[in-house]
């Protein structure tokens, strides 16, 4: 491992450089927690003035899934780490830069590039590692989305193999349902690729996303730690609440945790995973995983001593972590809900007057009705109490358009 070991002065020949593929409300806590341990940072997103360039030494805004162009920047920039923050990145140009020496890539170019396309993960994890999961079946046209649905069976759930939060997804209870969830598909996908894939859905009793961080002991060997789960609530396939600890049976933990580090392992490299995992009784399945900090780990904000952010950042620098709670938390969404730019918020003062709760804005130049544009977190004596905060909290914050 290449992990730079030496800490420099950012803006000066001794910097040491990170690059953030993806600079949201994610990125750009991590940025602030590189930040924190005077590391250079350089922020990289699509459109300008996103979250993590806020907060960057320097900001770019290119298409990242445009191979040359993503090369060509980094060969400006030279960093000691790239970052990928988000799915949609050209991950075979990282691949390449990788194999040829030229980029350390977080946690590996191999495991951004298997996870940004279902396939990728879902066979590495079901065929080649063994692990649990939901029959599945891959379709690239009507015809053969017939057949997966018809062999996966009813009720399933259809995905585009590129997509994420939700988006061109949708559960069908029979196969009349089979062409709106194909045409729906192909709206909701992030390159249309045509590609989707069918899952025999899981009627389980709750979900879970397990944090699990791949880090450097002191004898230079990675040690793989487990954040306490995290339990959340999606709707349409987005995340609108989580809290941790979320309780489990000794045997569901134990299964939640072989699975978490047998593909985590596989990934390799140093980081935060989120293992998103489904639970009926002590059985346990796999969905899916960033290679990443995860959206529903925001509640480690308030939750945990160290963030998944500041565990990431401190992970891919070859640091030590603490992965203990701190107090049981929770975290509720807060919705754009008006499409427009710079938008406003009132109650910001009420919603900080709930017991135990604070508020993540993340100063997004846009606003849509079901965009992310901040966050409330809350810790507690129980999680109950917890998410009821997070979630008044959440309620007290407005939207104006101004
Ligand atoms: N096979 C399934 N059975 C039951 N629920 C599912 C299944 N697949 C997805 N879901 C639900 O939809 C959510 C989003 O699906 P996921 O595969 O995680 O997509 P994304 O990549 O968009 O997060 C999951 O967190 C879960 O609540
Ligand atoms: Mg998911």
């Amino acid at each position: 491992m290449t992990t730079p070991r030496i800490f420099g002065t950012p803006l000066s020949p001794s910097a040491t450089k990170v690059m953030l593929l993806g600079s949201g409300e994610l990125g750009k806590e991590v940025i602030i927690s590189l930040q924190r341990l005077g590391v250079e940072v350089i922020a990289v997103d699509r459109y300008p003035n996103a979250p993590g360039h806020q907060v960057a030494h320097r900001a770019h805004v290119i298409d990242m899934t445009d191979g040359a162009a993503l090369s060509a920047l980094i060969a400006l920039e030279k960093p000691d780490l790239v970052v990928p923050e988000i799915e949609a990145i050209a991950t075979e140009t990282l691949l390449a830069l990788e194999e040829a020496g030229k980029i350390t890539c977080i946690p590996t170019a191999r495991a951004a590039m298997l996870t940004m396309n279902r396939e990728g993960i879902r066979c590495l994890a079901a065929e080649e590692l063994g692990l649990p999961t939901s029959p599945y079946r891959f379709a690239s046209s009507l015809e053969e989305l017939e057949q997966a649905c018809a062999a996966v069976g009813f009720p399933c759930v259809v995905k585009p193999v590129m997509s994420s939060s939700g988006k061109g997804q949708s559960k069908l209870d029979s196969a009349a349902d089979v062409q709106a969830a194909w045409d729906y598909a192909a709206s909701g996908g992030r390159v249309d690729a045509g590609r989707v894939i069918a899952e025999g859905f899981i009627d389980f009793d709750y979900e879970i996303t397990l944090l699990t961080v791949r880090s450097q002991g002191a004898d230079g060997q990675v040690e793989t730690a487990f954040c306490e789960p995290i339990g959340h609530k999606q709707v349409q396939g987005d995340y609108v609440e989580s809290w941790q600890p979320h309780p489990m049976s000794p045997t569901a933990l134990e299964r939640a945790r072989d699975i978490a580090a047998k593909v985590t392992a596989d990934l390799g490299g140093c980081g935060v995973f989120g293992v998103e995992l489904f639970v009926k009784g002590d059985m346990v399945w796999f969905s899916e995983v960033s290679p990443r900090p995860h959206d529903t780990g925001m509640v480690t904000m308030a939750s945990q001593v160290q963030s998944e952010f500041e565990l990431h950042a401190k992970a891919v620098l070859g640091l030590p972590v603490n992965v203990a709670l701190r107090a049981p938390g929770a975290s509720a969404v807060i919705y754009g809900q008006h499409e427009a730019a710079g938008i406003a918020f009132e109650g910001v003062a009420d919603a900080l007057r709930v017991p135990g709760a604070d508020l993540r804005l993340f100063g997004k130049p846009e606003s849509f009705a079901r965009r992310r544009m901040g966050v409330a977190l809350a810790t507690a004596d129980d999680v109950e109490t917890a998410r009821q905060h997070a979630l008044e909290a959440a309620s007290r914050v407005k939207p104006v358009i101004r």
